[in-house]
């Protein structure tokens, strides 16, 4: 569990699928992501939250429900580690009412101390595809360096893009 001025972040719970399927389900969350189905099924939010228990158990990947203080999930927020060379990748969505309010900018700060602290981590890193310039601020704000542009990187949709990559290390 971790906690922020206006945040809770803690592990899912099985009871939490409806509200992530309200959530992730929202097309404008897929169209940004590499991994949220579009669209997202009755029971792929079950699948998922059933997941993180035994991703965690290697403590190299953990999933925290973003959540404001009177308990309303509003997002996810996830990093999975390499420990062997201390890096991490951190990935997040957050549902459309809540954007633009700086909840992943203060979840993600939580996270990268965690990273740092707890695990441990000499680098914490992320990505976005190019056309997605509000994750880029959260970066940004997460105090990461831009690091480079991977010239049609991922294909999406059948459509080859650009993805930038930004990290931080421990001693920055
Ligand atoms: C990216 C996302 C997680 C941001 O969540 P959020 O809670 O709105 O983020 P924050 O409020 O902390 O910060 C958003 C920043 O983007 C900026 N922003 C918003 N829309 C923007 C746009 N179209 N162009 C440029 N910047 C934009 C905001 O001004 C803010 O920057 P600031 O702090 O410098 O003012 C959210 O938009 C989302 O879930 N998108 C869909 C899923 C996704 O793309 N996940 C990330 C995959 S890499």
């Amino acid at each position: 569990m971790l906690k922020t001025e206006r945040l809770l972040l803690r592990p899912f719970a099985l009871a939490d699928a409806p509200r992530v399927q309200l959530l992730a389900g929202d097309p404008r969350i897929a169209d940004t992501t590499m991994a949220i189905p579009h669209p997202y099924l009755d029971g792929m939010a079950e699948e998922w939250i059933s997941q993180h228990d035994a991703l965690w158990r290697d403590r190299d990947h953990a999933v925290w429900a973003i959540c404001t203080r009177d308990a309303t999930l509003v997002g996810a927020i996830n990093i999975a580690a390499n420990l062997r060379d201390g890096r991490a990748w951190l990935g997040y969505w957050i549902g459309h009412a809540y954007w633009n309010n700086g909840y992943c900018s203060e979840a993600g700060r939580a996270v990268m101390e965690f990273g740092y602290g707890y695990l441990g981590l000499h680098r914490i890193f992320a990505e976005h595809l190019l056309r997605n310039p509000a994750s880029g601020r959260v970066m940004k704000n997460l105090g990461m360096r831009q690091e480079g542009i991977l010239r049609g990187h991922v294909k999406k949709n059948g459509v080859h893009e650009d993805l930038v990559s930004w990290g931080r290390l421990r001693t920055d």
